[in-house]
């Protein structure tokens, strides 16, 4: 299917928050995560969400099939060393195309660009299938971690340039 990925602008915003929030309502069933438990999960995700991560550098990048945006991505430059890799989502219609793997491979490339070692990921410790999808991509596992404010543990995952 014809694609395109291009940079996400402030005139975008409503449309990623949805997005995101469409997108990983389904992992939010899967884990049982609700907005009580879990009010940071991408599954809560706000337009104001958007615009302070926006405000303080993150990219975000936008995978549209004609006029409609299908997906995005976001990456943050933490330091010379590292970027973090955050917020993918292909809306539940529109996967299984290829265009999750297209939008990691956008992501690697500019953060290539930006000139850091390696890409951070964190997941959802539990959730292989996606897990195995990352390390197809080329993703090490590095540690899994629990954080007192999350009520699932987070595996860290790595994508390191040659
Ligand atoms: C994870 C996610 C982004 C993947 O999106 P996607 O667009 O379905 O990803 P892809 O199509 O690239 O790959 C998914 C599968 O489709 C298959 N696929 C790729 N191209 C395909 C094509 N042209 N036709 C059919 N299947 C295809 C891939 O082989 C892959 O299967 P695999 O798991 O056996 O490797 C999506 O499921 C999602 O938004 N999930 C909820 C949010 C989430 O968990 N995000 C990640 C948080 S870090």
């Amino acid at each position: 299917m014809e694609y395109r990925i291009r940079v996400g602008t402030s005139v975008d915003i409503d449309v990623l928050a949805e997005i995101i929030q469409d997108s990983f309502l389904d992992v939010a069933e899967r884990f049982g995560l609700t907005p009580q438990n879990s009010p940071t999960h991408p599954s809560n995700c706000r337009s104001e969400w958007i615009i302070r991560e926006m405000n303080r550098g993150v990219a975000y990048y936008i995978l549209e099939v004609g006029e409609q945006a299908a997906g995005c991505v976001a990456l943050e430059k933490i330091n010379d060393e590292v970027c973090y890799l955050e917020r993918l989502a292909v809306l539940p219609e529109q996967r299984q195309q290829g265009f999750g793997e297209a939008l990691v491979k956008h992501a690697l490339s500019e953060a290539r660009n930006l000139g850091v070692f390696r890409v951070q990921i964190g997941i959802i410790a539990d959730h292989q299938e996606l897990l195995d999808w990352y390390e197809k991509l080329g993703f090490e596992k590095l540690e899994k971690k629990d954080f007192p404010q999350l009520v699932f543990p987070v595996a860290f995952m790595s994508y390191y340039f040659l």
